[in-house]
Formats: structure tokens, C-alpha cells, sequence
């Protein structure tokens, strides 16, 4: 049996504890896990997976020691400089998700400048969760929606769950099919809560550092193996 699987959500755990394990400071641990991501994200696209989104800092991270806050940002500014031609050859399509205000203004620029030159690419949709927190996300598409009904435009009673959902940052992306994390952590700490209702979970006690493209074909083989209900017998 297969399911159908379009979309992969993840939640990259396990960069800190990696670099512990080895005597490294935390920042090392992090270094290694944007080498995992661009691996995974190669081996996502060559398996056909149309959209990939990746859990890379929480509105919860920001208050982490600044020491390392700014790595996080020093890593993500030189990421957004070096991969953008790469991704462009692997037609990728490159988009974030967040509280862009509380990034730095050079930073958001890039990834403004980013989303704009990929997106026109279509064979994987690689959405990066930055300063992103679930409850701040549907807390800004609820006032989206009470504004319009303050000045008229939509009648409270006429919306809908197909209308909500185009007010949040993941307006036109498909929900999540299948939601790995890593690092033996079994919870959602405040990702996609809206957009995983009916999604699969799977938690392996890999570190994210050492994630591989053969363990994600195992978690999709699992995925296979399951039912999907949605509610029905
Ligand atoms: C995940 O690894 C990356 C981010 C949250 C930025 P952690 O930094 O949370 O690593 P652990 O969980 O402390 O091992
Ligand atoms: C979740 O990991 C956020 C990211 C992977 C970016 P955390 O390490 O921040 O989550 P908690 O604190 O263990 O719940
Ligand atoms: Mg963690």
C-alpha cells in the first residue's frame, strides 16, 4: 500500500546535543545540521517529494544566549548568499515562514530577494520556518479576518475553515502528509498546529546532524505501511 506524500513537515532537532555528545560547543552542532538540510533537501526533490517544510528557529529560540542567536543568524545570513544558485539549478522554489519583523532587516531582504528568483521553479516548494511559532500565526490570520469583518467586507458567519486557512503563512501550500523530528523528542513545540490535524508523525531518536537520506527512506516506507482515516472506518 501507498499513501499519497506530498509534503514532508520537520522538526530539525538535536544539533545542540550532537555537538555535546562530542565535546563541541552547541554552535558546531548547528553548523552540521545545515550541511543534514541541504542533503535532505537534495534527496526530498530526487525523491519526488513536492514540498519540504523545515522547522530552522522558533519565536521560542529567540530567547536562547545571544551568543547563540547570532551564530543562528551569521549561519542563516551566509546560508541565504551561498545557496541560491544551487537551488536554482534544482528548480527549487524557496519559501519562509515567520515573524519577519523580529529578523534583522539585511536578513530579510535576502529572503525577500530569495523567494522572488525561485519563484517561478516548481519541482520542490522548500518552505523554511524562521522566527516561526504556530499560536503567533493563527493569532495574525485571526485579526487578518477581524479587520475585514470590522470594516464590512465578510459577514463573521460566513466564514469558513477553506477561507481561514488562506490568511496564514501557508496559504497555497498543502498540508502536512508526514511530520518527522529528530532527537527522540515527542512533541510539537508549537509548529503548524493548524496545518497537522490529520497529519502522521514519526519520531526517531536521531540527532538531526546525523539524519540521513536512507533513514528518511525508512520513515517514508512506514508511512506507506499506515492507514489514513481521517475519521471514516
Ligand atoms: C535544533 O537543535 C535547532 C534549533 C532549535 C535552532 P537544538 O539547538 O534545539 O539542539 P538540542 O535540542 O539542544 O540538542
Ligand atoms: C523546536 O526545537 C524548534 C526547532 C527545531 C527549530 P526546540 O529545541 O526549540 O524545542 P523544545 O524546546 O525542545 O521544545
Ligand atoms: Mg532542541
Amino acid at each position: 500500500m501507498t499513501n499519497t506524500l506530498e509534503h514532508i513537515a520537520v522538526i530539525m532537532d538535536g544539533n545542540g546535543r550532537w555537538a555535546q555528545k562530542r565535546g563541541l560547543p552547541r554552535t558546531a552542532g548547528h553548523k552540521k545540521g545545515a550541511e543534514t538540510l541541504r542533503e535532505i533537501a537534495k534527496a526530498a526533490a530526487d525523491m519526488g517529494i513536492k514540498y519540504l517544510t523545515l522547522y530552522a528557529f522558533s519565536t521560542e529560540n529567540w530567547k536562547r544566549d545571544k551568543e547563540e542567536v547570532d551564530y543562528l543568524m551569521d549561519l542563516l545570513r551566509r546560508y541565504l548568499k551561498s545557496e541560491l544558485k544551487e537551488v536554482q539549478e534544482r528548480g527549487a522554489r524557496i519559501c519562509f515562514i515567520g515573524e519577519r519583523q523580529m529578523l534583522a532587516d539585511d536578513i530579510v531582504t535576502e529572503m525577500e530577494r530569495i523567494e522572488k528568483e525561485t519563484a517561478a521553479n516548481d519541482k520542490l516548494t522548500l518552505c523554511v520556518a524562521l522566527s516561526y511559532g504556530a499560536r503567533a500565526e493563527i493569532v495574525a490570520a485571526a485579526k487578518k479576518v477581524a479587520a475585514l469583518a470590522a470594516s464590512g467586507r465578510l459577514e463573521p458567519e460566513q466564514l469558513t475553515e477553506d477561507m481561514f486557512k488562506n490568511f496564514l503563512y501557508t496559504a497555497g501550500i498543502p498540508d502536512p502528509d508526514l511530520v518527522i523530528r529528530t532527537s527522540g523528542e515527542q512533541r510539537i513545540s508549537n509548529y503548524l498546529l493548524w496545518q497537522i490535524a490529520y497529519s502522521e508523525f514519526y519520531f526517531t531518536p536521531t540527532l538531526w546532524p546525523d539524519f540521513s537520506p536512507e533513514e528518511l527512506k525508512k520513515i517514508i516506507s512506514d508511512f506507506n505501511s499506515r492507514e489514513r482515516r481521517y475519521g471514516k472506518i
